[in-house]
């Protein structure tokens, strides 16, 4: 039984994925600098990977740098940039000892070479551990992830090494930066916006969503709980009919 689970509660998702949102309000709204939201922001991702770790999740995707954010000041952009640098570098040796495999998914081409060895130098590092995996996302849009698969695909049938006519949905995950990982069965927004801005577009197909006003640095171990248990009360049909009605018909 994984930590946090009690008999008689359901099983927390394996693979949990979070639009983190809501730094830049949460500084607005105490008059401090929107960079100061972002420090207070990896905070709470640091929190959030203790306590997903402890309630049983396997997998935690955490978006923190879209292709679509290169379009921000570039002081913030530098600042986000630094962020990364500086989680990895400091937080690296605790992950290591935890238990938790780091994999960074989105295009490094244009990320600096240090950079890329370091989140290398990450993945490389954690790669045996099996407690929990922490998928960040920087650098990453789902399009993008999905063209960069097809030009791989495309390149392959070219050569020949593959028939174009066998590509199908599996081929195509499979060479999509998460290749070797569980689709997520729970999507969290926080901030209350409710939308997706192109994450894991093709990854949570059947995924819940969850939107919290929370805003992100404010996302603590009783909004992923709260999260974690609306998720437990929904219904997943995977476009069949729901589980009950299925035993009724199967009995019948
Ligand atoms: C959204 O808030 C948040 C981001 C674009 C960045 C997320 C980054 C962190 C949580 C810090 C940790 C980062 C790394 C790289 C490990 P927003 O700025 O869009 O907030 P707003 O919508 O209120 O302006």
């Amino acid at each position: 039984m994984s930590a946090g689970h009690r008999p008689g509660q359901s099983n927390p998702p394996v693979h949990v994925a979070i639009i983190m949102d809501g730094n830049g309000r949460w500084a607005q709204m105490r008059g401090l600098p929107r960079q100061e939201g972002h420090r207070r922001g990896l905070e709470a991702l640091r929190s959030t990977v203790r306590n997903a770790g402890e309630l049983g999740v396997k997998v935690l995707t955490l978006y923190s740098f879209s292709t679509e954010n290169w379009r921000r000041p570039a002081t913030e952009v530098s600042f986000l940039l630094g962020l990364l640098r500086r989680f990895v570098e400091k937080d690296l040796a605790e992950l290591k000892a935890s238990g938790v495999r780091v994999r960074i998914i989105g295009r490094r081409d244009d990320l600096t070479p240090d950079l890329v060895r370091l989140v290398e130098h990450a993945e490389t590092a954690t790669r045996d551990n099996t407690r929990m995996t922490l998928v960040v996302a920087f650098n990453y849009g789902a399009r993008d992830e999905i063209v960069r698969a097809a030009r791989r695909l495309a390149a392959d049938a070219a050569a020949g090494r593959i028939d174009a006519t066998a590509i199908d949905e599996d081929m195509l995950g499979l060479h999509l930066d998460t290749a070797d990982l569980p689709d997520p069965e729970l999507v969290i927004r926080t901030s209350g916006e409710t939308r997706i801005s192109n994450f894991l577009l093709w990854q949570a197909a059947y995924a819940e969503f969850v939107f919290t006003p929370v805003l992100w640095p404010d996302f603590d171990r009783a909004a992923l709980e709260a999260a974690l248990a609306e998720y437990a009360r929904r219904e997943r049909r995977f476009g069949g009919v729901p589980e009950a009605l299925d035993r009724k018909v199967g009995a019948a």
